[in-house]
């Protein structure tokens, strides 16, 4: 895999080919807000939060950085007026489902967002999709899913698997953003195996 050199920040930056602009951005040790990105998984692109500015030949975009591979040459911008402007908007959207989220709200005074921006509307969970990917991709066992229920998809542990898998797991716990994991599973726990809810 050949060198790519580009600019982040003002600063030259080498990659290898194939890296994302945010895997780039922090070898040179600059960071890029995101949610649901995790170094284990597959690039998802979902939350939005990672957004930069890419010029190329004068021309700029906003790219998502944890999906958008590094080009020779181009410019990026962590941050930028634009770039700003749209993280707000994305945080206050967010912690209108999650309120307390500790790192909603540590990004919330970061960028001037207001947690009262919107109505709230508190599912807790934020769709990351952190712990339905990481059971799927990094543990193979496939005890949490996404239930659709039109605008309000909700996760579920699946009880006949999460009775066998996660009690003495729990990997994806750390990854929630928010509350949702942990209600989803008193939930199952309580269904699924309720001597382990008792104790
Ligand atoms: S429960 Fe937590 S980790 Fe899972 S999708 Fe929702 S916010 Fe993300
Ligand atoms: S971290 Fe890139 S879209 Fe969520």
């Amino acid at each position: 895999m050949s060198d790519i050199t580009l600019n982040i920040d003002g600063k030259e930056v080498k990659a290898k080919e194939g890296m994302t602009l945010l895997e780039a951005a922090k070898t040179a040790g600059i960071t890029i807000p995101t949610l649901c990105y995790h170094e284990k998984l597959e690039p998802f692109g979902g939350c939005r939060l990672c957004i930069v500015e890419v010029e190329v030949k004068g021309w700029t975009k906003l790219v998502v950085s944890c999906v958008y591979p590094v080009e020779k040459n181009i410019i990026v911008r962590t941050r930028s007026e634009k770039v700003d402007r749209i993280r707000k908007m994305i945080l206050q959207l967010l912690l209108a489902h999650a309120p307390d989220a500790f790192d909603l709200q540590d990004l919330a005074k970061e960028y001037g967002a207001d947690k009262d921006r919107f109505e709230k509307e508190p599912s807790f969970c934020v769709h990351c999709g952190l712990c339905v990917r990481y059971c799927d991709e990094v543990k193979k066992k496939n005890a949490i899913g996404f239930v659709d229920r039109g605008i309000r998809k909700e996760i579920n542990f699946i009880p006949e698997i999460a009775a066998k898998e996660c009690w003495d797991c729990k990997e994806c716990f750390p990854l929630c953003p928010t509350e949702a994991l942990q209600a989803a599973f008193v939930l199952v726990e309580a269904l699924a195996f309720p001597e382990a809810a008792e104790g």
